[in-house]
Parts: structure tokens; C-alpha cells; sequence
């Protein structure tokens, strides 16, 4: 089928090279021109494993265009789906500038297009949004009642670092859907992908979406309040979580604890659901406090750093920036707060990350960046923040060029033989 994506950055990308993948042709659309240009020419605009190789071969067989005309590509297509950002604003609500912008977009295509055609809503917006937002701009801008175009809300399940193996290999589909004809078509371009197809409701598809973080973070957030206590009792939380996961009802993933969850979506998503929560006065006590520790968190390891030492004047080896591994994402970084309060302290840091150093630089350039040899290189402590298979190869020696053998880490990363004296923030 003929497939359109409004919005080129992470998750329009991904599910472009996704479709492509299951032998769609799509056309993504960006108001970039340089974003537009680099997907032409089959250079990702983010860094996505897998992503570059995938988006040439796609560029190369015709089957991935970009453009920078809505019209065109609404002409062109069946299905146009919606993934532009939705960020939160100063007061943790979601931000839907990008979204209203692209449905009166999208309702201008429409009124020059005679067939039928599906709008499809990925960006994670919150319940009622769908309806309550996109259908009216649809509908003004394009002259035609919902219906004579189909709509659908069909949220995106993708890890950032396994965006490609996620959509290629999902837990489920699901379909929010205005009518059957719009669900069908939805339903029809993943066909090829042999998983369960959930067709709801629209609003019942956005609430998924966060429920389905709400519940991960929840995971995260209950095993660091756990870890905490384990670690004034002297109990390795990763022995806990290991029995604990056995149980199916609990399951083995999403029980690694450390410094808190970071990235893109969790904080965002969680918030703009505890907003949505007061306007329809619930007062969701669990899920706010979820995010109280998971703030409180990445602090641990500085008040473990200052049982040791004083942190003040001295060199301190950050290793690890990304939010998590496999990403150059530093947004909601845990290494962030930490680097932040350490330099209040007056700490000097010296980082090294394998992808995030440029992003870093951005927020802090004034900290010092280099390898991870020179990063030890006299250090008073060391600090590992992200779980980067690379700091798992580290031996014991690697840590023998420091001032003082103070080795922290907010994730767990060491082998517990292999490198003497390292202490975890939870364990
Ligand atoms: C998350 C969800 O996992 C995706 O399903 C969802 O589609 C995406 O958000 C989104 O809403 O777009 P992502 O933010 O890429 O994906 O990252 P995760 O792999 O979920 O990790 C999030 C954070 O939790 C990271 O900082 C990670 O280090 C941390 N984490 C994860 C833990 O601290 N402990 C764990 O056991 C697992």
C-alpha cells in the first residue's frame, strides 16, 4: 500500500523504514527541507541501530521518497499518519501546537483529494485528543464530516536503540478506530506482521499508549524504592528482583534498578497524564509518587559519592551520558542531573560516552570530554551512568590509573569478580 508519514523525526522515521520493511512504498513528509534532503539521500536523521543500511536500500528500491508538500503526499497515498512531537509544556501538559498544526494541514489535502483516504494519529496524544482536536481541524479545513475520510489512532510501542526489531517484531497492534472501513485499513497495512491486532476505540487506543508507559515506569520506579531499602540492609536488589520475576504475574523485565528512568517519553508521557487527571478531578497518588522517586533517584549516587569523599576541587570520571544504551538521546538524561549537581558542588568532571558526547556538549560545554583512559586518569572517583556494553568489557586494571578507587555505578554494569570495590547506587 501507499503510505505517508507527516512528521521525519524518531518515531516517523522508524515507522517509515518499518512499513518500507513490510513492502509498503511511503513518503515521508518533514517541514525541514535539510531533514527532507538527508532522508532523499538515504542519510537517517537520527541515530537508530539498524537504521542507516535499512533507509538506503529503502531510498534506493523507490520505496522511501521524502518531501515537504502535504498535498502531495496525501494525494499519493492511502494512509497518512500523524507522528509529529508532543512536548510537554512548562506545566507538564501536553503540548499539541505540532499536532493541530498537521490535522489543518491534512484537512487542506483532503479537500483537494477525491478518493478515500485515512488519517492515522501515532503521535502519543492524551484521551480525547483524537477527537476532541484532530477530527474538528479535519473536518473545517477539508469541508468533509468524519466518515467521508476514515480516521484511526494507532500508538507506537518503540524503544529508542530497537525502534527497527520493535515495530518488525511487536508485542501487539493496536487499532483505535473511527469505523470499521478505517480499521480495516490500518489493520491491512500490518498484516505482514503475525501479532496480535487489537481494534478499540480511539480514545481507548490513546489511553493504551499510556497506560502502557505508566505501567513500565511504574516497574522501574517500585524496584529502585525497593533497591533502596536493600541497599541500607546490605541485600543485593538484583538477587530480589531475579526471584521476584519469576513470578509471571510480576515478569523478569523492566526490574533493573539504579538511577531512575530517563528518555523521551516516560516523565513526558506520565505528566501529561497526571494533567489530564486533574481536569477530570482524579488525583492519581500512586502515579505522581512514581515520579517523585524517580526524581529523587539519580541523587542516590551523589549521596553515596559524599559518604566517601568530599566531592569539591575534585576530578570525578563520569562514564555514560545517554539516557540509556544504544542511543545518542540525552533528553531526560539521568548523567545530566548528575553532572549538573556535581559542578554546583564544584566537582570537575571528565565524561566519555561512545555516542552522546555531541549532544552533551550542548547542555554542558564546559566540562571536559575524553577517553575513557583519560577520563580515569587521576580520578577521585568514577562514575557509571549508562549501560553501555563497552564499560562491561572493563577490568580491574582500567581503574588502576585513579587518585583514589572510588567506583560508583548508577547501572549495573560490572562483573561482580572482575573489578574490586565497586558499589552500586541500589545494590
Ligand atoms: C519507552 C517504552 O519502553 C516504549 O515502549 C515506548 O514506545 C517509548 O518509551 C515511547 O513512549 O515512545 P524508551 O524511552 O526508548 O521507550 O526507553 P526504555 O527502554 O523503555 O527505557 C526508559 C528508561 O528506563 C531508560 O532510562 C532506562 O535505562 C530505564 N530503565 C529501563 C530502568 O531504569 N530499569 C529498567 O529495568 C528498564
Amino acid at each position: 500500500m501507499d503510505i505517508s508519514i507527516i512528521g521525519s523525526g524518531y518515531v516517523g522515521l522508524c515507522t517509515a523504514v518499518g512499513f518500507a520493511s513490510l513492502g509498503h512504498k511511503v513518503i515521508c513528509v518533514d517541514v525541514e527541507k535539510e531533514k527532507v534532503d538527508k532522508i532523499n539521500h538515504g542519510v537517517p536523521t537520527i541515530y537508530e541501530d539498524g537504521l542507516e543500511a535499512r533507509l538506503k536500500a529503502a531510498v534506493e528500491a523507490k520505496q522511501i521518497t521524502a518531501t515537504t508538500d502535504t498535498d502531495y503526499a496525501v494525494k499519493n497515498s492511502e494512509i497518512s499518519f500523524i507522528a509529529v512531537g508532543t512536548p510537554s509544556k512548562d506545566d507538564g501538559s501536553i503540548d499539541l501546537t505540532y499536532v493541530k498544526k498537521v490535522s489543518r494541514e491534512l484537512g487542506k489535502a483532503l479537500r483537494n483529494k477525491d478518493g478515500y483516504h485515512v488519517i492515522a494519529v501515532k503521535s502519543t496524544v492524551v484521551p480525547g485528543t483524537t477527537d476532541d482536536i484532530v477530527i474538528p481541524e479535519l473536518e473545517r479545513h477539508s469541508g468533509k464530516k468524519a466518515g467521508e475520510f476514515g480516521v484511526c489512532m494507532v500508538p507506537e510501542f518503540l524503544r529508542e536503540g530497537k525502534a527497527l526489531h520493535d515495530f518488525l517484531n511487536p508485542d501487539r497492534i493496536v487499532i483505535g478506530e473511527l469505523d470499521k472501513k478505517s480499521g480495516d485499513i490500518a489493520e491491512k497495512i500490518h498484516e505482514k506482521l503475525k501479532t496480535p491486532i487489537l481494534r478499540k476505540n480511539i480514545k481507548t487506543a490513546e489511553m493504551i499508549k499510556y497506560a502502557s508507559n505508566t505501567f513500565l515506569a511504574a516497574k522501574i520506579s517500585l524496584i529502585n524504592e525497593i533497591g533502596n531499602i536493600c541497599k541500607k540492609l546490605g541485600i543485593d536488589v538484583y538477587d530480589v528482583a531475579e526471584a521476584v520475576g519469576y513470578d509471571r504475574r510480576i515478569g523478569k523485565l523492566f526490574l533493573e534498578a539504579g538511577i531512575g528512568f530517563g528518555g523521551s517519553c516516560f516523565r513526558k508521557d506520565i505528566s501529561a497524564l497526571l494533567k489530564k487527571a486533574d481536569q477530570l478531578g482524579c488525583e492519581p497518588k500512586l502515579i505522581k509518587a512514581m515520579l517523585d522517586t524517580n526524581k529523587g533517584q539519580p541523587l542516590k549516587i551523589i549521596e553515596l559519592l559524599e559518604k566517601k569523599t568530599n566531592v569539591k576541587g575534585k576530578k570525578i570520571a563520569v562514564l555514560g551520558l545517554s539516557f540509556k544504551a544504544g542511543t545518542d538521546d540525552v533528553r531526560d538524561s539521568p548523567a545530566a542531573v548528575i553532572i549538573k549537581e556535581l559542578t554546583d558542588k564544584g566537582a570537575f568532571i571528565s565524561a566519555y560516552d561512545p555516542n552522546a558526547v555531541e549532544n552533551m556538549r550542548k547542555r554542558f560545554p564546559g566540562i571536559t570530554y575524553a577517553d575513557i583512559g583519560e577520563c580515569l586518569d587521576n580520578a577521585d572517583a568514577c562514575l557509571i551512568l549508562t549501560d553501555w556494553d563497552e564499560f562491561r568489557q572493563l577490568e580491574d586494571r582500567d581503574f588502576d590509573k585513579m587518585r583514589n578507587r572510588i567506583i560508583l555505578e548508577g547501572r549495573r554494569v560490572l562483573g561482580r569478580n572482575k573489578v574490586r570495590g565497586f558499589e552500586g547506587v541500589a545494590w
